[in-house]
Order: C-alpha cells, then sequence, then structure tokens
C-alpha cells in the first residue's frame, strides 16, 4: 500500500501537528505500508495561474516547472493520501491550498482514476472547540464526493498549544492512538472512533487552557 502524505505546517517535524501525524504514519509503517512524506516548507510550489490549459490546451498537464511535477505521479499511484495541517484563519496553510489546487490536472473531466484512494486528514488547531475544524473537514468532503475517493476519518488534536505544556508521557495514551489509528487504516481499511476520541482527548480543563494562554501573552508582553 503506498501512502503520501503532505504537511503544510510550517514548523514541518517540530509542530504540533506533526506529534500527531509522524506516530500516525509510523502506525502505518508498522504495518507494512510504503509511506513517504512531504513538507510544503521544502517544496518549491508556485500557486494555479488559472489559466485552465491544464484542461483545454494540454490536457492532464500542467505547464509549470517545479516541484508539483515530481509529486503528480505520486498522487496517482497512492492507495492513501494524507493531509496535515495546522488550522490557520479556519482554513488549510496557504502552501498547503496552493498544492491543492495545483492537483487540476489530475482532475480532467473524463480522465478514469488508477484506483478508489482513501484520503485521511490530520489536523491540529489552537481553539478549544472541536469546531474550529468544521471548515476544513467540510472542504474535505466536498472534494472527496468524487466516486473515485473516500474521505475515511480525521485525526484532529484541538487544544493543539497545550501540548508543549504536557509533562514527560502525559500524553503517550494519545500518540499511541494515532500510531495505532495508522496500523488499523492499513489493516482494515478503517479508523475506529474511539482511537480517534483518544486523539482528540482533553489534555486539561478548559480553564487551564485559557489561563495557561492568557500567561503567556502577558509574560511575552512584559518582556517584550
Ligand atoms: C497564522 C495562524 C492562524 C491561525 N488560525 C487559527 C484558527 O483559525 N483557529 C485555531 O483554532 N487556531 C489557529 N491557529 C493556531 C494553530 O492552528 C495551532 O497553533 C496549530 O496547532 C499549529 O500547528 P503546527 O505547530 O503544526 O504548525 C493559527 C495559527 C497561526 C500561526
Amino acid at each position: 500500500m503506498k501512502v503520501l502524505a503532505i504537511n503544510g505546517s510550517p514548523k514541518m517535524d517540530e509542530g504540533n501537528t506533526a506529534r500527531i501525524l509522524n506516530p500516525f504514519l509510523d502506525g502505518m509503517r508498522d504495518a507494512g505500508a510504503d509511506v513517504e512524506l512531504f513538507h510544503t516548507r521544502k517544496l518549491k510550489i508556485g500557486p494555479c495561474n488559472g489559466d485552465m490549459s491544464c484542461w483545454f490546451r494540454n490536457p492532464g498537464r500542467c505547464g509549470q516547472k517545479d516541484d508539483m511535477q515530481m509529486l503528480y505521479p505520486k498522487f496517482e499511484d497512492a492507495d492513501v493520501i494524507v493531509w496535515a495541517t495546522p488550522v490557520y484563519f479556519s482554513g488549510v496553510t496557504g502552501p498547503l491550498k496552493n498544492l491543492m489546487d495545483r492537483q487540476l490536472p489530475l482532475h480532467v473531466p473524463g480522465t478514469v482514476a488508477k484506483k478508489r484512494q482513501k484520503v485521511v486528514l490530520v489536523s491540529s488547531c489552537g481553539a478549544w472547540e472541536m469546531a474550529a475544524f468544521d471548515p476544513i473537514i467540510a472542504q474535505m468532503k466536498a472534494i472527496y464526493s468524487r466516486p473515485d475517493a473516500e474521505f475515511v476519518a480525521a485525526l484532529l488534536r484541538p487544544g493543539a498549544e497545550a501540548m508543549r505544556f504536557m509533562p514527560e508521557g502525559a500524553m503517550d495514551d494519545v500518540i499511541q492512538a494515532a500510531r495505532d489509528a495508522g496500523r488499523e487504516l492499513v489493516r482494515t481499511g478503517r479508523i475506529s472512533e474511539s482511537l480517534l476520541k483518544a486523539v482528540s482527548r482533553p489534555l486539561m480543563s478548559e480553564e487551564e487552557y485559557m489561563r495557561l494562554g492568557e500567561k503567556a501573552i502577558e509574560e511575552a508582553r512584559k518582556g517584550a
């Protein structure tokens, strides 16, 4: 099984999103999947120029010579696509949206997909509420309403800034759940609700989280 994962966080492996994404991908590797991970920050990918030449001049081809050319065959061959992103102003990060838009040559009407792909979203956000992910989930569901793809699940980490305050080992269960979710996806094609819930579980009380945030801003103001 081939897995193509794209992480749109500028913080790459040091970010909150990666704290869930990386064990999830490790779980897939454990179960035998061939996983490739790319960080948008390391890729040279321009925005779509909107001329639709990939449909009406050279169907299936993008004229821009950048890292998308290397990614196109990987998108075509993948059995599973993992989109990873922090929530930025209620959406995916800008570089990730550029990359998503540049998939247009793969979606020329009349093209028959090589395989029915499964899609997973991994996302983290600063907000406490799970509702902060709703716009991105709605976008995923809209994109993958096509018959040749299936939006399988979303691994969501709300209140993600709490992670840096967690004592060593205090969220091992969350990391383990992400890893188990990867294994389960490869073995069964599904991710169970209990694992998704474990990934999103509150890390502290909402009051404590708000207090930590206020304190951090107060200290930064004092230091500035
Ligand atoms: C430019 C910017 C916009 C953000 N917008 C939101 C937002 O709309 N909702 C939210 O809950 N968090 C928002 N956040 C917080 C991030 O989603 C959160 O810190 C996330 O865990 C960062 O992930 P990363 O460390 O992988 O980059 C924003 C952060 C930045 C830098």
